[in-house]
């Protein structure tokens, strides 16, 4: 009998620490109504001694508690994260070791706003090849160590925070459609961690760690082409906005959410959002707002909602899937 992959079981956490509009205007020149009238952003969770793994790791507990799964059952799990505590060794390992996942392998994918559901893509692959039943996809990011805190431009767009779900075997298909895409062509437009060339044999290299952006550009491409995708991906299904519950899209900005309800033809109020308490949290903010739905009861995961998730951002990537919820 073939099998199928299903999100089962869902969880978030965020840094205790609450950052204001306010207080950002106390350390750069900004004010509480430009940062909301131009993104919807009102604060954001920063961490004081956490690291992304730190994160991660209680998404995987709350997951693990929440579900009665037992650490030793999970085949695998996915980071997707652009900030990873190191490069090696991966985010992904340091939360295998800290649940005590004997059994799972564990690696990063980075794919920036993208990863979510990126790495969804990739746990329902693996699991309906048939050989792994269980799996932890998590997005995680502490994006205030990438930032530069002297601009303000970028840093009052960001904060930290992680999501995820389990995701299980099942005989019925919950995964319908998926059209994910990358246009590394246009990939400066949006760049942070780059490391520089430095051994003695080498030409020096530029060294710019911080988050970049051109925000208009960016901006642009969010309406433009993912609204283009989604539409895409309906019109692949023979369905109408209609016919979906909700509308899961990354959290940049309010008024790109906007932008794209109107250009799809789609009320808003099937775009829930959730970029005013978090700000942008990058590969964490679609899981995060996927488990305040099902808490709040808006989602009940049972089977009987259709639901797209999109995320988009540096690559430049994009990727929509379609789910039975
Ligand atoms: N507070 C006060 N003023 C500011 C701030 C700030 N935090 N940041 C910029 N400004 C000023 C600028 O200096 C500029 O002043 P000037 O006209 O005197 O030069 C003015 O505001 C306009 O700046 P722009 O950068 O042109 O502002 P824009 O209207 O484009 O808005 C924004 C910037 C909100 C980033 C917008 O471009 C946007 O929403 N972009 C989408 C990209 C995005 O959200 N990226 C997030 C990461 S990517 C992703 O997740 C997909």
């Amino acid at each position: 009998m073939r099998t199928f992959a299903k999100i089962s079981q869902v969880a978030h956490y965020v840094p205790e620490q609450l950052v204001s509009n306010d207080d950002l205007a106390q350390i750069m020149d900004t004010s509480d109504d430009w940062i909301a009238s131009r993104t919807g952003i009102r604060q954001r969770r920063i961490v004081v001694d956490e690291n992304t793994s730190d994160l991660a790791s209680q998404v995987a507990k709350s997951l693990l508690d929440k579900s009665g799964v037992a650490a030793d059952e999970i085949d695998f799990i996915i980071i997707a994260t652009i900030t990873p505590d190191s490069a090696m060794p991966s985010t992904a390992a340091r939360v295998q070791a800290a649940i005590g996942a004997k059994k799972a392998f564990a690696y990063d994918l980075v794919a920036a706003c993208s990863g979510f559901v990126f790495a969804l893509s990739t746990a329902d692959k693996l699991i309906s090849s048939g050989i792994y039943q269980k799996g932890i996809v998590i997005g995680a990011e502490v994006l205030s160590k990438t930032l530069d805190w002297t601009d303000r431009g970028t840093a009052v767009l960001f904060g930290d925070g992680a999501g995820g779900v389990l995701l299980e075997a099942s005989p019925e298909q919950h995964f319908l459609a998926e059209i994910n895409r990358t246009d590394g062509s246009r990939g400066l437009g949006l760049t942070s961690g780059q490391t520089g060339l430095h051994s003695p044999f080498s030409k020096e290299g530029s060294n710019q760690p911080y988050l970049q952006m051109d925000g208009r550009a960016i901006f642009e491409f969010a309406v433009r082409d993912v609204t283009k995708t989604i539409a895409e991906l309906l019109d692949s299904q023979g369905l109408t906005g209609d016919e979906v519950d909700y509308f899961l899209l990354h959290q940049a900005n309010s008024r790109i959410l906007d932008k794209m309800a109107r250009k799809l033809g789609i009320g808003i109020e099937k775009f829930p959002a959730n970029m005013m308490h978090y700000g942008n949290t990058s590969a964490a903010s679609i899981p995060i707002l996927l488990s305040e739905c099902v808490e709040a009861g808006s989602l009940r995961l049972d089977g009987s909602q259709t639901v797209v998730l999109a995320g988009f951002g540096g690559g430049l990537t994009w990727g929509t899937l379609l789910l039975k919820l």
